[in-house]
């Protein structure tokens, strides 16, 4: 087992606590190299029976990333209709949900249930490990891109056949999720869904049991 320094293990914490969800690019272009560590870092996550269901689709074409945003847009408007006369109905129609047009790079992020064949150890069980790899995936490249000093915002508010008929995605294969990733001036210490007042983080010890479902540690 690998021991990290004092300061490998609060790099490690500082990425974990700090990373944030950005919706607001600057259009610096990303270098290759640094683009590719990120894809690494995905690529080195785990994955249920070793499957590695993922693909990632670069895009840094300004009419694809037209075309992406429109479909954002159009279930972004979809969505706001549910909060029409609430009182969550301004704040939704204040929020940035996507940065696409702005980052250089758009990610799209793919899960393929069948990239490992038929019978893969552990997805037969609960299939849906295929997904969870997935996120695991992302979730290595987010920390990574915090690491880069760069910024990436996970947008998922779209139909996944729109996705697919926009990028030529086979319909058996799932796009996860499309990430937005560039360098920002903007950097906010706490969720911008907090800052807005839409929701704030919970407090873990009213989230954790001990022993079984619903009780509390004495
Ligand atoms: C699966 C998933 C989907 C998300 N989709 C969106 C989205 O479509 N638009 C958006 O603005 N943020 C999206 N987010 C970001 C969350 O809103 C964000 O993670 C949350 O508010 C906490 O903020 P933080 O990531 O900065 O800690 C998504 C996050 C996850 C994990």
């Amino acid at each position: 087992m690998n021991k990290l320094s004092e300061a490998e293990k609060n790099g490690v914490y500082k990425a974990i606590f700090n990373r944030r969800d950005i919706r607001t690019f600057l259009q610096t272009p990303i270098p290759d190299e640094t683009l590719y560590k990120l894809l690494e870092a995905a690529h080195s996550g785990p994955s249920v029976g070793f499957m590695q269901p993922w693909n990632f689709i670069i895009i840094k074409d300004d009419e694809t990333k037209k075309k992406l945003a429109a479909i954002v847009e159009k279930e972004r408007r979809a969505l706001a209709i549910h909060y029409e006369g609430t009182d969550r109905e301004l704040t939704f129609l204040d929020l940035k949900i996507a940065g696409i047009l702005e980052a250089p790079v758009t990610i799209c992020v793919t899960c393929n249930p069948f990239s490992a064949g038929d019978h893969v150890l552990g997805r037969n069980s609960i299939p849906e490990t295929d997904l969870m790899s997935t996120s695991c995936a992302i979730q290595n490249m987010w920390l990574a891109a915090y690491a880069e000093g760069l910024a990436m915002g996970w947008v998922s508010f779209y139909k996944k056949a729109d996705v697919r008929t926009i990028l030529g995605i086979p319909y058996h294969v799932d796009p996860v999720a499309l990430l937005s990733v560039g360098y920002t001036e903007n950097y906010p210490d706490r969720p911008l869904l907090e800052i807005h007042n839409w929701e704030k983080r919970q407090r873990l010890d009213g989230l954790v049991f001990e022993g079984e479902w619903g009780e509390r540690s004495k």
